[in-house]
């Protein structure tokens, strides 16, 4: 759990940015509620030395990036960086190509903690084996920094990864909004993740995770109702929560949903199980994630504009159907009763419910 610059400040990044980035996380109420990476995305990085060693953009950081990771670790947070498999990010600035020790080995310095490792212009490399060149150089850098791989699912990294690196983007980028492709051609509405996710659910586990990609909440281009879809289903997944918004100016409704601890505890749910999608008609689908202790986390999603009851059977829950379980609305906060063999709800246009269910 963490925030990233990307989605809400693409190439603007600084080094004012990043300090008020993590003052929010703490003031916000965030960081007691579990999230802890902040980090840089693309467009940090200056040039390289005579030895390869890597500076950030002195203009855009001028204290370096130490100073910044000692001042985002005494908030009791931890750091995160970005770079490239290729020669060269996505933002044309310098990539890790041939340079894995170096770079490793500064960030160590740095005291880094995190590193996004993109897979923008890498020509003819191949994935596993540029992804494992830096895990390597990581691990022989002798600082623990959680490794996460960001080559869009290209090559399925679900089948290779699990020991390469931490966790995995198995989709193209995340665009701010419900459906469809964004105008730029290449990012995707929520519901075209989503429908990607559907049968992923078996690779994901303690210590290697499907990536959806991060979080739009709060960045205005959906409803607040589509929001905490957004937020709901990436907990079923399982997924990474990197907060994608501008901490420092979020809406009492933003925060919220950021800071729903229901919803956060069935997103780091100890068993580690990701949720399957259990029943699909048209815009209304039920997804179900099993949870420690043996209770059920259940997301009722209607796609469509149109107020839909859905409903979901002990036998999809694998329950037998005599079971007593005990229902509890994750966003009203409130049990709302107990039921035996099925249970449904009214859900309405561009929104879930979201349960718990326990025996
Ligand atoms: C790619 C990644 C994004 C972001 C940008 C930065 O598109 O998928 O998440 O890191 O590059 O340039």
């Amino acid at each position: 759990m963490g925030w990233n610059s990307w989605n809400r400040f693409a190439c603007h990044v600084n080094e004012a940015l990043i300090r008020s980035a993590a003052d929010a996380m703490v003031s916000s109420g965030m960081r007691d509620a579990g999230y802890s990476y902040i980090v840089i995305d693309d467009c940090w990085q200056g040039e390289r030395d005579a030895k390869g060693f890597m500076a950030p953009d002195a203009k855009k950081f001028p204290s370096g990036m130490k100073v910044l990771a000692d001042y985002v670790h005494a908030k009791g947070l931890k750091f995160g960086i970005y770079s490239d498999a290729g020669t060269k990010t996505c933002g044309g600035f310098p990539g890790s190509h041939g340079y894995e020790t170096q770079d490793a080995q500064r960030y160590a310095e740095w005291g880094v903690d995190y590193l996004k490792y993109d897979w923008c212009n890498t020509d003819k490399q191949d994935a596993p084996s540029s992804y494992l060149t830096m895990s390597k150089a990581l691990q022989a850098s002798g600082r623990p920094i959680v490794f996460s791989l960001c080559e869009w699912g290209n090559t399925k990294p679900w089948l290779w990864a699990q020991n390469i690196g931490n966790l995995w983007r198995n989709t193209g980028d995340i665009a701010d909004r419900w459906d469809g492709m964004d105008p730029n051609g290449y990012s995707m509405g929520l519901l075209k993740i989503v429908d990607m996710q559907a049968g992923l659910e078996a690779y994901a586990g303690p210590g290697h995770w499907n990536d959806p990609d991060m979080l739009e909440v709060g960045n205005g281009g959906m409803t607040d109702n589509e929001y905490r879809a957004h937020f709901s289903l990436w907990a079923m997944f399982a997924a990474p929560l990197i907060a994608g918004n501008d901490l420092a100016a979020m809406s009492p409704a933003t925060r919220d949903i950021l800071l729903n601890k229901e919803v956060i505890a069935v997103d780091q749910d100890s068993l580690g199980v990701a949720a399957s999608r259990v029943w699909k008609d048209g815009d209304a689908e039920v997804w179900v994630r099993p949870l420690k202790g043996g209770g059920r986390a259940v997301v009722l999603l209607n796609r469509g504009l149109t107020p839909r009851e859905i409903g979901v059977s002990w036998e999809q829950l694998r329950y037998p159907d005599h079971l007593v379980a005990k229902l509890r609305d994750l966003w009203l906060h409130k049990e709302t009763g107990t039921a035996t063999a099925r249970t449904s709800a009214v859900v309405a246009g561009h929104a879930v419910v979201m349960l718990t269910i326990s025996p």
